[in-house]
Formats: structure tokens, C-alpha cells, sequence
């Protein structure tokens, strides 16, 4: 357990690892998202321009499954929420993940910057807003009237992530940088762990199932699921 000033500021970065025992698909596992189908085809502005039927068909099974398919927040989710709730410092939960589920376990502090499953965005008007059903290329946007305008509000490869800059000053201020879930295959988030290691201040640890790309830049990595790591790291960290 890292040393760390009772109040230090934490930033949490989670990843498809954390909502696997929630029932979700992870992207990079055997069995994962992109072993089903092509990242070019569903996760591009490239893809979407070519077939905006078979991306929007793409998050609209996984948004029915996430709003129907009986999924829930687990352990982990739920111990990051009372992390926020109990650390007398500023957690901030950075997550990669486009799920509701770090919401609907309770916490507050929170930032997706790949975007989030359950809003879209029209591409002339920009505003995201909350869509829980099936989007097509038929659909009008409710602000300017364009039909065929709508996508989902989720960063594509090749697209820039969100609150970058509220993002990298949490970073910068931050005593312990947690890594959960996540393998370390995409940036910027892959590189968070170097941005912290680089300014010497903070602790870095990751808990994840296997070791990560990044897994020897951080001074601590546990290996094991998250519904069990994270519950029981929360409770070293608010019992010291
Ligand atoms: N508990 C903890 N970690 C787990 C669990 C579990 N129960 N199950 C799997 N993992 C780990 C895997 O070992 C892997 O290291 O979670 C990680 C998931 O990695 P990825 O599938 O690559 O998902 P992620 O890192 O979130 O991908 C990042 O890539 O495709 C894009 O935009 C997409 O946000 C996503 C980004």
C-alpha cells in the first residue's frame, strides 16, 4: 500500500476490465468486442461514413443490452463511489468505458472521455443529449431537423477524447494515479501512467486481471478480477 497524504487528490482510470463482471464485453479478451467485429467498420468516422446503418445497428445492441439486458453496477463500481464518498481529498473517476454503470453505482466526480452509449450527438448541431433507444439513419435531430445528422456520443478511433485538459491537471496535482481494467493499449489513456511517473510525485498502482502493456511503470500492480481487488483496496486506503 503506497504511502499517501490523508487528503491527496486520486484520478481513477477504469477501463472495459472494471464492467466485465457486470456482464459487459471487453474489447481486447479472446472473446472480447473486436474479436467479433472489425474496429474500422463500427469505431471510425470512416466506418460510420461508409455504413452509419451497420454502426448504428452496432451501439444499438449494445445500448438495448445495456438499458434492458439486466446489466448492473458490481463491487468495484460500487467501491469506487464510496471511495469519492469517504476520502477526504478529490477522487476523479476517469473512465474509458461508455457505460452508465461508475454512475449508476453512485459516483459523482466523473469523466468519460471516450464519450458515453446512452447519449448521441447531431454532427451539424453538436449538442450531445440522452438517447436510451435505437437510432437510425431515418431519425431527425430534434434541434435543426436534419435527418440521417445523428451518431452515438462515443470518441471513434482517430477522434480526440473529452475534457483532455481537466484530465492532465488532475494528473499533474494528483498523490496516487489507480489503474483498473484496462490494458493499456490506447492512448492518451496509456500514457497517463508515464505523464504521473514523469513529474515523480504520485503513487501508481494498477489492478487488473493480467498485467497491462504499461504494468512496469507503476510502482504496485495486483492481478486478480475487480469486484475483489477494488472493494479491498478502498478498504486499506479509508481504514489507515
Ligand atoms: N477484472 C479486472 N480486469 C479485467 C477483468 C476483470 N474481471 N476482465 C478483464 N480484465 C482486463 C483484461 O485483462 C484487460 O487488460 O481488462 C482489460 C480490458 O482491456 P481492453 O479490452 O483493451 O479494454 P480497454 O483497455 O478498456 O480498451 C480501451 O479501446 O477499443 C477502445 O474505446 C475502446 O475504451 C476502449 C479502449
Amino acid at each position: 500500500m503506497p504511502s499517501l497524504p490523508g487528503n491527496g487528490t486520486i484520478v481513477v482510470l477504469t477501463g472495459a476490465g472494471i464492467s466485465k463482471e457486470s456482464g459487459l464485453d471487453t474489447f481486447r479478451d479472446k472473446d472480447g468486442i473486436w474479436a467479433k467485429v472489425r474496429m474500422e467498420d463500427v469505431a471510425t468516422p470512416d466506418g460510420f461514413r461508409r455504413d452509419p446503418a451497420k454502426v448504428h445497428a452496432f451501439y444499438n445492441a449494445r445500448r438495448r443490452n445495456l438499458a434492458e439486458g439486466g446489466v448492473a453496477p458490481n463491487a468495484a463500481h460500487a467501491a469506487l463511489a464510496r471511495l469519492e464518498r469517504e476520502w477526504p481529498g478529490e477522487v476523479l473517476l476517469v473512465t474509458q468505458n461508455i457505460d452508465d454503470l461508475h454512475e449508476r453505482a453512485g459516483s459523482e466526480n466523473l469523466i468519460h472521455m471516450h464519450g458515453e452509449l446512452l447519449k448521441i450527438r447531431c454532427v451539424k448541431c453538436a449538442r450531445p443529449f440522452a438517447w436510451t433507444r435505437d437510432l437510425g439513419i431515418e431519425d431527425k435531430c430534434p434541434d435543426c431537423y436534419r435527418v440521417g445528422s445523428l451518431r452515438p456520443h462515443v470518441v471513434w478511433f482517430g477522434e480526440v477524447p473529452l475534457h483532455m485538459e481537466r484530465i492532465f491537471e488532475a494528473l499533474a496535482q494528483c498523490a496516487l494515479f489507480l489503474s483498473i481494467g484496462t490494458s493499456g493499449h490506447v492512448y492518451p489513456a496509456a500514457g497517463f501512467v508515464q505523464t504521473v511517473r514523469g513529474l515523480g510525485r504520485a503513487q501508481a498502482v494498477e489492478l487488473n486481471l493480467e498485467p497491462s502493456e504499461g504494468a512496469s511503470l507503476f510502482h504496485e500492480s495486483r492481478l486478480g478480477p475487480a469486484s475483489r481487488l477494488v472493494p479491498a483496496f478502498v478498504e486499506d486506503l479509508l481504514s489507515r
